[in-house]
């Protein structure tokens, strides 16, 4: 458990009430890590911190980073020194993000999976700054793109779409712009098409599917993407389905040569922190997915269907739900 920063720790309380509710016992030692830790004592993750972590089954992880404007913890440490570490280095290569509509939101017939790119792309590093802070001075952040880091995230995609009722993958890229990363990106996905002839495919432009996904997102079922295009669609998916609150994600190692992570796809939320209004939901959605990959799979489908009818209900109430009480309504449910 890194319960982590700001609303992390308190969400993941309610994940782990539900997961004891739902009758799955699981052995937890807690990590503290984050930028509460940072601040206290420098470290970030430390080597041995990380091999730790690397022996265990799952992670669950509630939120890390600093405030927004923070003096004491620089942009990027906590980010890329702990989360984007984890990902990296537990090959954590898809980020799947589930989004269903709830009534009286933007999109309530959105009933899609986002499997975004987890290892490549922008987040990658590949960059520099040269004569930093002159009037000269040069920045460049590369996109890096590997066929086989590609052809995997888009295999797992299709293998999903293969799982789901409706069989459709839509790659989202930008191939007119970004013509070598989406060219890689194209061919990738139409050669795993052949090895998938049960599955329909298309394909949108990644500003389209902005549009799509407020306008009609019942167009789509299995979205692929990259890492920086996958990061903001899943915020705007999370925005017109029903909040961020809702949003769950599973940080994959399909290939399962070491532990999978699991988090809220929201941040700390300091300016709610410690009041008790946090919506746990996506934290135990999140853990609903854990479940689900540790093998607990009846009970991962009674949380999520918990979760699915709670928040269909409180999409219709004028309840002021506290982070305790929805956990409680989520364990009345099961
Ligand atoms: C997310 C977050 C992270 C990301 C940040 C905190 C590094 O926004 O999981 O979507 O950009 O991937
Ligand atoms: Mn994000």
């Amino acid at each position: 458990m890194i319960g982590g920063d700001g609303i992390g720790p308190e969400v993941v309380a309610e994940a782990l009430k539900v997961i004891a509710a739902a009758g799955v016992v699981i052995e937890t030692v807690d990590y503290d890590l984050g930028a509460g830790r940072y601040e206290r004592t420098g470290e970030v993750l430390p080597d041995s911190v990380l091999e730790e972590l690397g022996g265990l089954d799952a992670v669950l992880l509630g939120a890390v980073g600093p405030p927004i404007g923070s003096t004491t913890v620089p942009p990027g440490v906590i980010e890329r020194g702990l989360l984007l570490r984890l990902r990296f280095e537990l090959d954590l290569y898809i980020n799947l993000r589930p989004f269903k509509g709830v009534p009286g939101s933007i999109a309530p017939d959105a009933d899609f999976v986002l499997v975004r790119e987890n290892t490549e792309g922008s987040y990658a590093g590949e960059g520099g700054a040269l004569r930093r802070g002159t009037p000269f001075e040069v920045a460049t952040q590369g996109s890096v793109n590997t066929r086989h880091g590609v052809e995997r995230c888009v295999r797992y995609a299709f293998g999903l779409a293969e799982r789901r009722a409706r069989h459709h993958v839509t790659l989202v890229h930008k191939t007119n712009v970004l013509t070598y990363a989406g060219d890689l990106w194209q061919r990738s996905f139409d050669s795993v098409a052949l090895e998938h002839a049960a599955v329909a495919t298309a394909y949108s432009h990644v500003d389209a599917a902005c549009i799509f996904l407020v306008e009609n997102p019942a167009r789509y079922d299995v979205l692929v993407t990259d890492n920086l295009f996958g990061d903001i669609l899943a915020d705007l998916a999370g925005a017109v389905t029903g909040g961020i609150g809702l949003a769950a994600s599973a940080n994959l190692n399909p290939a399962r040569t070491g532990p999978s992570l699991f988090e809220p796809v929201h941040g700390c939320a300091y300016d709610i922190a410690g009041t008790g209004k946090a919506n746990p939901l996506a934290a135990i959605r999140s853990a609903a997915l854990m479940l689900e990959h540790l093998g607990e799979v009846a009970a991962a489908e009674r949380v999520t269907k918990a979760v699915l009818e709670l928040q269909t209900e409180m999409a219709g109430s004028s309840e002021a739900w506290s982070t305790a009480g929805v956990g409680d309504a989520v364990i009345r449910r099961l």
